[in-house]
Order: structure tokens, then C-alpha cells, then sequence
């Protein structure tokens, strides 16, 4: 490779982002953040990934988001991305933020996947050896696991960020009495919870009664995964099952069980509401997740470039009018009768 073909970001990367803070912090988060639970992984094309973080960075994006079992195999997300870091943006570590979390099953025995000091203490040393990272701008605890006690869980986050490993701390998926806890052993540890995250989408609301309010009342962030459904919220299943989509993957997480006649019907209903307002479904699916203002920001995920740049679009037109939001409404809670 010779100088020449040093990837070199884009000098406006910025202008196409809307930025938020991020709760009670000093931190700002893009809008639209990048996941890499699927197709960043050893059985993927590592072209396109590589692509695809470029073209997100190009675009504003500055949040990556990684677990320690993203794959498959687990892990090789985070090792795909530290060679994408490291062939391509050297010198741009300090405007990015960067991820991770330990909770869910990584390695064999009884210490590889649960919420234990012993897990999250080995997790985030391979995490950091995977990526090549000095440290992660913000380390999760990635489930509760119904076991472990909250305390010995946030003991070992907090000890995470005294020993340099990640900058702040952050809850995923914990129900709403097990992050009350979370939120006021991290707050008087003085390492307050920056983000809570969760799936939310326009066929998954159950964090509006609960996990969004109580993460604004910790002053904790929240931020939104799987906003477009894993695909259902996109025109992709309208005809069947396309053998290119995460529901045709045998690695996808999208189980074809899970793509049902009801909810794309919902997303044939809903698509027409986006089109007259000239967005496609996914873009409106997208918009509709940032509406409320105490998301921080949504994470999206993407298996080609033309994806990505098809939702950050969804950024030109976030606003809905009452009647769209109440048109919504009909469709979402028919599909939950
Ligand atoms: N904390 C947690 O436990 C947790 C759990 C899950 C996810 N997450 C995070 O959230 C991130 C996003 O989750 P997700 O990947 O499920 O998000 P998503 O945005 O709901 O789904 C992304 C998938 O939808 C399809 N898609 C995206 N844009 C499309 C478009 N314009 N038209 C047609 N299809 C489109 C693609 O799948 P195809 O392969 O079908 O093209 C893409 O990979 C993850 O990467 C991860 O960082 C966190």
C-alpha cells in the first residue's frame, strides 16, 4: 500500500451529524450510532466492513458499538474492528467513542458468561487485547443475569474505570428494580451510569413506560438497539425472505419464526405512512426511535454501505405531526391485539 492509498475522513464529517448529550454527562453522542453485532465477524466480508466504519465515520458517525461475543466467531468483531482502527485511522482514536460489554456466554466453563467480577475483570483484558485499545470509552455491564448481585456487578465497573480500562459505565438490558439499584451504587461510587441501553423500535415500546424515564431521572443516557427490528422495519420481508437478509443467515439472530404475517403487514401499513412523508420505512422507523428526546442516540446496523447510507438520511426529516404519530399508533397497537 503506498501513502497514496491512505484512507484520508472526509474534512466536513461533521456537518452531516446532529450530536446529543449524553444524560447528565459532558459527553455528546451521534444521533446514529454503528453497531457491529452482526457483520463484522470472521464469517463476513471484512471489505465491507472496513467500508462500512469508514463511510460511517466520513458521515459523522463516532460511536461504535461492540460486545465481546460479536461475531461469529465471538470476538472477532472486536479483533475486525482493532485492524480496521489500526490500518486505517491512525491518529483518530480521541474522536471516536468505542464500546464494550461481558455478560452473555463468551468462552467455555462456568466464569465465560455471566455477570461476575470474575467475568467482567477477564472480559474487558481480552476485550482490550482484541481491539488493540488502550481503553474503552465506555464498558457495559451487557445483562443482568439473575444471579449475580447488582452490587458485585457495578463493584467490578467501577474498579474498571479506576484502573484506566474504560473512561465511563453503562447497563444494558436491566430490568427497571435491578437498574434502580445499578444507577445509585454507580452514582455513589462517583462513576455515574452514562448510558442505558435496550432494544427499542416501533414494534418493541416497552422501555417507554420504564427504562426511558428512569435513565433520564438517573441522568443516565439512553440509547436505543435494534432500532429498525433486525430488518422487519424496512421493505426487506414485504415479498417472503430474501436469502440475503439476517433472517436467511444461519449466524443471523433473526429467526424466520420471528418474521410473522402481522408484523409485515404493520410494515407494508407503516411504509405508506413513510412514503407520503418521502422517506422510505426504514428511515421513518429510524426517526420515529430518535423522537423523543431523552434517546440519546440509536444504534443502527448495517450489511452493506448502501444500507448505512440510506439511514443516515433518516436525519433530514425527524419531525412528525400529530396526525402521523397518531396514524402510527392505530397500526402499532393492531399489532398487539
Ligand atoms: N445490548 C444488547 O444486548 C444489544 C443487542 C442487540 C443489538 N445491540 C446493538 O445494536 C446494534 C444494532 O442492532 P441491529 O443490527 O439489530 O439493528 P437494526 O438496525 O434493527 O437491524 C440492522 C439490520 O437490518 C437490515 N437493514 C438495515 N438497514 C436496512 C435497509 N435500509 N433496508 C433493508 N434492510 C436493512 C440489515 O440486515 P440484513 O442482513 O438483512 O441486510 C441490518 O444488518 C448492534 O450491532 C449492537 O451494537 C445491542
Amino acid at each position: 500500500m503506498t501513502v497514496n492509498d491512505r484512507y484520508i475522513p472526509s474534512d466536513d464529517r461533521y456537518s452531516h451529524m446532529r450530536y446529543n448529550r449524553c444524560g447528565n454527562s459532558g459527553v455528546v453522542l451521534p444521533a446514529l450510532s454503528l453497531g457491529l453485532w452482526h457483520n463484522f465477524g470472521s464469517v463476513d466480508d471484512f471489505g465491507v466492513a472496513t467500508d462500512m466504519i469508514k463511510y460511517a465515520f466520513d458521515h459523522g458517525v463516532t460511536h461504535f458499538d461492540l460486545a465481546n461475543n460479536y461475531g461469529p466467531e465471538p470476538g472477532s468483531a472486536e479483533t475486525n474492528f482493532g485492524k480496521i482502527l489500526r490500518d486505517n485511522f491512525s491518529g483518530h482514536r480521541d474522536e471516536m467513542f468505542i464500546s464494550s460489554k461481558a455478560g452473555h456466554d463468551m468462552w467455555a466453563g462456568p466464569y465465560g458468561g455471566n455477570s461476575s467480577r470474575k467475568n467482567l475483570m477477564a472480559s474487558i483484558d481480552q476485550s482490550l487485547k482484541r481491539t488493540g485499545l488502550e481503553y474503552f470509552d465506555i464498558f457495559y455491564s451487557h445483562r443482568y443475569d439473575g444471579v449475580t448481585p447488582v452490587e458485585e456487578t457495578m463493584q467490578a465497573l467501577i474498579d474498571i474505570v479506576r484502573q484506566g480500562k474504560a473512561l465511563y459505565v453503562g447497563i444494558s438490558k436491566y430490568p427497571a428494580d435491578k437498574a434502580v439499584i445499578a444507577y445509585r451504587i454507580l452514582a455513589d461510587a462517583g462513576v455515574p451510569c452514562l448510558l442505558s441501553q435496550y432494544r427499542y423500535n416501533m414494534f418493541e415500546r416497552q422501555p417507554e413506560a420504564e427504562s426511558i424515564p428512569l435513565a433520564a431521572a438517573n441522568g443516565s443516557g439512553f440509547i436505543a438497539f435494534s432500532p429498525l427490528a433486525q430488518g422487519l422495519l424496512t421493505d426487506k420481508y414485504l415479498h417472503g425472505i430474501p436469502s440475503d437478509s439476517r433472517a436467511a443467515r444461519q449466524t443471523g439472530f433473526l429467526k424466520t419464526d420471528q418474521v410473522t404475517d402481522a408484523k409485515v403487514d404493520a410494515a407494508r401499513r407503516l411504509g405508506e405512512i413513510a412514503s407520503k412523508r418521502g422517506q422510505s420505512l426504514a428511515q421513518m422507523a429510524l426517526a420515529w426511535t430518535m423522537r423523543d428526546t431523552r434517546v440519546t442516540s440509536v444504534i443502527i446496523g448495517a450489511s452493506r454501505v448502501s444500507q448505512l447510507a440510506a439511514n443516515l438520511e433518516a436525519l433530514n426529516n425527524v419531525d412528525f405531526t400529530p396526525d402521523e404519530l397518531h396514524a402510527i399508533d392505530l397500526i402499532l397497537a393492531s399489532l398487539q391485539m
